[in-house]
Parts: structure tokens; sequence; C-alpha cells
């Protein structure tokens, strides 16, 4: 038997005048995106922001359905739409940024389970980590270099 440690970090910013210009204009752009989420169900709408290295910007926010499972989050929808438009062309940073009509979400939102999965698929192919930077409506960001970073044990394509 042998125990292994493993380790994360971050980097946590107080509020968006902490961030470099680059990170910044990101995340207005998934709070841009987040308001024009399809959330009428949850009332939680989330916006993402990719910037590719040909400096496009691919946004997605959270798509919901009458049928719930239907639905889809915004980090997928965004991830997605890179991987069809621009397969060839590397992510370098995914920012999100979360709101709900319900109350006021004041803590970083970090990517659900599924997302995770699903944007670790993407580093591996483009072989480079990407950032991912997320916030709630308003306060405290969260940075971290790489999505192995949220998803440590993940499941890949050398076990199939
Ligand atoms: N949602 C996202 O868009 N991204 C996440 O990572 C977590 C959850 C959406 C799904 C659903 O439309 C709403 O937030 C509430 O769960």
């Amino acid at each position: 038997m042998r125990k292994i440690e493993i380790s994360t970090s971050a980097i946590v910013f107080k509020d968006l005048s902490e961030l470099s210009t680059e990170d910044s204009m990101l995340m207005e752009q998934a709070i841009l995106a987040r308001e024009k989420a399809y959330a009428p169900y949850s009332k939680f709408s989330v916006g993402a922001a990719l910037l590719l290295e040909n400096e496009e910007i691919i946004l997605g926010n959270n798509q919901e359905n009458a049928a719930y499972p239907s639905g889809m989050c915004a980090e997928r929808v965004a991830i997605w739409r890179a991987g069809s438009e621009f397969p060839d062309v590397k992510i370098l940073k995914l920012a999100i940024s979360a709101k709900s009509s319900n109350s006021l979400v004041d803590k970083p939102v970090g990517p659900c389970g599924a997302c995770r999965q699903s944007l670790s698929e993407y580093e591996i192919k483009q072989k480079r980590p990407f950032e991912i930077l997320f916030m709630g409506e308003v306060g405290e960001i969260v940075k971290v270099s790489s999505l192995n970073a949220l998803l440590p044990f993940s499941f890949d394509n050398s076990y199939l």
C-alpha cells in the first residue's frame, strides 16, 4: 500500500480590477455572454468565453430545456463551438461568470463535473494546458493554470 498526495493550486483575485487587461477583457466577454443565457427554469445564468491562439473569442452560455436534462452548460456550448469552428486552433484561456436572479452569486462558480471532463478532452487534444478563470456575479475570481488542477484522476483516452 502507498499513499499519494495530490495537490492543486489556484490564484484568487479580489475582483476584476486585479486581473490583467487580457484576463479582465475575457471575463467581460463571459459576462456579456452570460447576459444572453437561456435559463428560464433555474434562473441561473452562466457565460463562458474562450480565447484562442488566433485571437478569436468564442462565447457560450447555458441553454435550458423544459425537459431539464436536455439543456446544456455554458462551458460545453463554448468548447464545442470552438472545437467545431476552429478544430486546429489552440485554446489559451477560458473565463466563466455566473449570476442568479434568485440571489447574489458572490462566490466563484467553478465548472461542473461534466464540463470539467469535456474541457479536459480539449486540453489533451491540443497537448497544451489552458488557463481557467471563474467567478460569480461579483467578488473573487479564481484562476487555475490547467484543467488538470480541477480534475485529478481524470478519465482519458489512455484507458481505451
Ligand atoms: N450550469 C452551467 O452552465 N455551467 C456549470 O458549470 C454549472 C451549471 C448551468 C446549467 C443550468 O442551466 C444552470 O446552470 C443551473 O444548474
